[in-house]
């Protein structure tokens, strides 16, 4: 596999997508491959699923894998299960994936995968300042990417809004669950997006998720400070953001690994010569 490819997954709720990302163009390099997501979506049938997945594009042993999830993960660990089993937390989703697929892989929560894909390739191609990202869908994934770095796991959609999760009201799947129509939904999103304003005063706005499609019907209705724009890479964001986040992870491990070879290297030169004048003394 070239070295200008890695391989996005992304874990939703309903379909496990992936596919192989050109890192020069952000672009997937094959066509996109889609699994239902096992039912029940325990970690061990996804984990199985997710390898399924990898296997497809036949990865070399350096190729960089990112795998989105949604729900925090820190270090590895799934945290938080918002809209998945609660079976998934404390699950080690990297190591669990790493055994099933004998590859290692770079996890990530799916918002964050998603905004920095639209960060590197999309609606906030190389802009500076903070983005804020969003995803509408069964519940609100946010992200932040302020002056190119990824601030990970801000769990924004559940801002308490009058007394309640956002989310329960300004999702996507709120919409058909509270039978709003469009102007009860776009008030809504109007609370929602004034809160993160009013609290984080973001220089831009995204909107991604399957619903940023019909942008047209919502956007164009918010009234807000901050430029407010539909995502790019639309349902793409997760497996391109994921496979582009990989990418910078194990270009950072590399430059790492050299820093720390480097470093070896001058503190045995030092102690070889220490070992010289202890010699020359005696
Ligand atoms: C979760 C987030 C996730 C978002 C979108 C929320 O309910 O708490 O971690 O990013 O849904 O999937």
């Amino acid at each position: 596999m070239s070295k200008h490819i890695a391989i996005g997954v992304d874990i939703g709720g309903s379909g496990i997508k992936a596919a192989p990302v050109n890192l020069k163009t952000g672009e997937f390099a094959d066509e996109r491959y889609r699994i239902p997501t096992p039912q029940p979506s325990t970690p061990e049938a996804v984990g199985k699923t997710v390898a399924k997945c990898i296997a497809k594009f036949e990865p070399s042993r350096k190729t960089p894998i990112g795998v989105a999830f949604p729900g925090v993960i820190q270090h590895g660990v799934v945290k938080t299960a918002a809209n998945v089993e609660d079976s998934w937390i404390g699950v080690n989703l990297r190591e669990l994936i790493r055994d099933y697929a004998g590859h290692d892989v770079h996890v990530l929560n799916d918002a964050d995968a998603a905004g920095f894909g639209e960060y590197r390739y999309g609606a906030a191609h190389g802009r500076d300042g903070s983005i804020f990202m969003s995803t509408l869908g069964t519940g609100i994934g946010t992200a932040m990417i302020v002056d190119g770095t990824l601030v990970p796991n801000l769990e924004l959609g559940h801002i308490i809004i009058d007394g309640h999760d956002a989310e329960e009201y300004a999702a996507e799947s709120a919409r058909t669950r509270l039978g709003l129509d469009w102007d009860g939904w776009i008030a809504e999103l109007q609370k929602y997006y004034s809160e993160i304003e009013r609290l984080f005063w973001p220089d831009m706005i995204i909107v991604g998720g399957g619903v940023s499609k019909k942008s047209h019907m919502f956007l164009p209705h918010l009234t807000l400070r901050a430029p407010i724009v539909p995502a790019e890479l639309l349902n793409g964001a997760g497996i391109v953001g994921a496979a582009a986040a990989a990418h910078a992870e194990c270009v950072k491990e590399k430059a790492r690994a050299k820093e720390n070879a480097k470093l070896a290297e001058r503190n045995a030169k030092k102690a070889a010569k220490r070992g010289e004048k202890a010699s020359d003394r005696g």
